[in-house]
């Protein structure tokens, strides 16, 4: 069932979603070599509690950590380690996942750590345009086969390959809901978006071959050819007239509050 968000409903999940995207920067903003992923997970999980928020993945169908940490050549679902140190020239994707008012808000980033090889950084930069080319083509009307097109055509363009095995999905109340969002499909094909849809869109694009494997842990997805990859997410809300991205702030609702833990 893919659920249509009313006025009220849509005026409380902004509230979490905001709440992701600020959880998400200020993250971003506390980066640093020589830190953990396990590090970066306490200090997730700590902002979000202190607002009285919950961080969706923990103990999500098991998943141990309040936050994916995926670096280099994992694609998604890494789990926060204290052996896992954060070194110059890395890429790591921060998810984000934050349910606040009974509503959900997903948002991820890959930062760039230190100096990072320039065919890095293209892969980075190609892959926040892919996730941009895809939010430009949702209105009403439009269907999600657009997304999939418009965003293989960016990574494909560029030299780079699209993830088939993990999607964007519908979202709200529930986590993961209709309908699936692939980042890989044909114009004119798929779901008809309607006023009122929110759901995410996170393409993961890596440098090699777009194939991927689950690790014995059975969440850290990694590229089959351990190639680097990297992914960026954000919500988003088909309105009347086109989408609007709900996992967002604008500079001036940032606050001294927002950079306290
Ligand atoms: N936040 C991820 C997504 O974008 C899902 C993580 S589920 C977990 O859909 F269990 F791995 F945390
Ligand atoms: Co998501
Ligand atoms: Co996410």
């Amino acid at each position: 069932m893919i659920t249509i968000k009313s006025a009220r409903e849509i005026e409380i999940m902004k509230e979490a979603c905001k709440m992701a995207a600020k959880t998400l920067h200020f993250l971003g903003k506390n980066l640093e070599i020589g830190m953990t992923t396990a590090d970066i997970n306490k200090m997730c999980h700590e902002y979000t509690i202190n607002r009285s928020a919950i961080p969706a993945t923990l103990g999500y169908h098991g998943f141990p950590a309040s936050l994916c940490t995926s670096r280099n050549e994992v694609i998604c679902h890494g789990i926060p380690s204290t052996k896992e140190i954060l070194k110059d020239g890395d890429i790591i994707n921060l998810d984000v996942t934050t349910l606040y008012k009974g509503f959900h808000g997903d948002t991820s980033h890959t930062y760039l750590v230190g100096n990072v090889r320039p065919e890095i950084k293209k892969l980075v930069d190609v892959t926040y345009n892919c996730l941009m080319a895809g939010i430009s083509v949702c209105k009403p009307g439009a269907r999600i086969g657009d997304i999939g097109a418009v965003i293989e055509e960016m990574a494909h363009g560029n030299g780079f390959t699209v993830v088939h095995e993990y999607c964007g999905h519908g979202i709200g109340r529930v986590f993961h809901e209709e309908p699936q969002i692939t980042h890989f499909g044909k114009r004119g094909t798929g779901v008809e978006m309607r006023p009122g849809m929110t759901f995410t869109i996170e393409p993961m694009i890596n440098i090699g071959k777009r194939h991927s494997k689950v690790l014995g842990d059975a969440w850290t997805v990694v590229t089959q050819d351990k190639s680097w990859s990297a992914q960026f997410e954000h919500t988003i809300l088909i309105t009347e007239s086109g989408a609007e991205i709900m996992t967002t702030f604008s500079p001036e609702e940032w606050t001294a509050d927002d950079d306290k833990l």
